[in-house]
């Protein structure tokens, strides 16, 4: 079914579970209609002139994935694609971190042959060639896999199938590690996502998919994590349900901070050498026993998320009226679900500081607060900043010790909103 939506192409609502075909849906959050997360505007684009999609999410009671009601075309939101990897020290620390984590526990020796779906512009990839590993980078986003290959990073410009799988098998063989990081909760077609890398990965290789953890997640209320781009939010135990009925397994979890808590899922061929460590039992024991197949989860997750939407807007709207200046720290998509679910506007917020070039002189879709660089926002600081990039806080709440000092605050929303002053550092 699809339905038409002003002025942009359709949205497709979803029917049947992508991972196991199941149709019992519990209704977990629905935001209503919001503009795409990652789709940043022209300055003078007038209020009603972006296109906006459905945003909900539901769960399923049979294998309890959570996925969005709707999905938007892949080629509407990935082709020209402006999200480049975070060259921020936490992810860099944690890609080098990824890479040996492989290298060590798989065993991989000098020159294998590593291929990465979703390679944005090759840092990833960059740390495994520095282990002395081959690599091969599969990204639909035309410019970014550009820019990967201008770094060395050789890059196919295409989304990852079972006919890139092919290829890649017939002109550069069979891969010994196949990377998927925050890319696999992107992809509606997951089933053909496991065909293609059942078919691409050697014998005794190994599948490393990196998402969000669902139970983090739900915990820690990141409610503006969910945006149209994010179809899927995924446990230890639907992932291994979905690799059991492709001949996959499940055979290593690590837990990771980054992003608001992800974890890195290990799979290999169900017929390959390596035998599922206890960690795999222990977080499926886990997520049973804390509520993830139960609908009062979701239920209580949902009146959580309300009561930040009814408490966020009045302390920034307090502030505001006391004649404090607000602006967001970060133009993250996560920042676009906040301020769209929490309708703050350019009445509440003067703009929002990002270090990222493609942003600065943008408007944040639906709120159009212009987005400013950090040299700019520096020539007259707000007192407080509401922390959308909140996935980074240790690092800039330490880089940002000077703005504290002269009196400034930050409002970090999740998991509940709260302000931190230097006195908050330093007591
Ligand atoms: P991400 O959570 O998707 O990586 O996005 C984080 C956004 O926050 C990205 O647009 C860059 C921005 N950012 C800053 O402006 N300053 C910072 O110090 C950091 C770490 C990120
Ligand atoms: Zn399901």
């Amino acid at each position: 079914m699809t339905q038409e939506t002003k002025g942009g192409p359709p949205a497709r609502q979803v029917d049947l579970c992508r991972v196991c075909g199941g149709s019992n849906w519990q209704e977990v959050v629905d935001f209503g209609p919001l503009p795409l997360a990652n789709s940043f505007l022209e300055p003078g684009t007038p209020l009603d002139g972006e296109a906006r999609f459905p945003l909900g999410v539901l769960s399923c009671r049979d294998c309890r994935l959570m996925t969005l009601t709707h999905t938007v075309d892949p080629e509407v939101l990935y082709r020209t694609y402006f999200y480049v990897t975070s060259d921020s020290q936490t992810i860099s620390r944690h890609m080098r971190h990824v890479a040996d984590l492989c290298v060590e526990r798989f065993e991989l020796a000098p020159g294998s042959f590593v291929v990465e779906m979703g390679s944005n512009t090759g840092q990833q990839l960059a740390a495994f060639q520095d282990s002395g590993m081959r690599t091969l980078g599969v990204d639909p986003a035309r410019e970014l896999a550009a820019l990967a290959n201008e770094r060395g990073v050789e890059t196919l410009p295409d989304f990852f199938s079972e006919v890139t799988a092919d290829r890649i098998v017939k002109e550069y063989g069979h891969a010994q590690l196949i990377l998927g990081r925050h890319v696999f909760a992107h992809i509606d077609d997951i089933s053909e996502i496991a065909t293609g890398v059942r078919e691409l990965l050697e014998p005794a290789g190994v599948f490393a998919v990196e998402v969000p953890y669902a139970l983090d997640m739900l915990a820690s209320n990141e409610f503006d994590t969910i945006y149209h781009e994010h179809l899927s939010y995924f446990s230890v135990s639907t992932f291994a349900g979905l690799f059991g009925r492709h001949g996959l397994r499940v055979v290593d979890v690590e837990r990771a901070t980054v992003h608001g808590g992800s974890i890195i899922v290990f799979v290999s061929r169900d017929d390959a050498p390596w035998q599922p460590r206890p960690v795999v039992a222990e977080l499926e024991r886990l997520e049973r026993d804390s509520g993830f197949f139960d609908d009062a989860t979701y239920d209580e997750f949902a009146r959580r998320v309300a009561h930040i939407r009814e408490t966020l807007p009045p302390l920034v709207r307090g502030l505001v009226a006391d004649g404090k200046r607000v602006a967001g720290y970060g133009a993250p998509a996560k920042g676009s679900t906040m301020v769209g679910v929490c309708g703050l506007g350019t009445e509440d917020l003067e703009f929002c500081l990002d270090t990222t070039d493609l942003k600065q002189g943008k408007l944040q879709p639906g709120s159009h607060i212009p987005v400013r660089s950090p040299e700019q926002a520096a020539l007259n600081p707000p007192d407080y900043y509401l922390l959308f990039a909140w996935n980074y806080a240790d690092e800039i709440i330490r880089n940002e010790r000077a703005f504290l000092e002269g009196g400034g605050r930050f409002i970090v929303p999740v998991p509940e909103p709260r302000v931190v002053s230097l006195a908050d550092l330093d007591g």
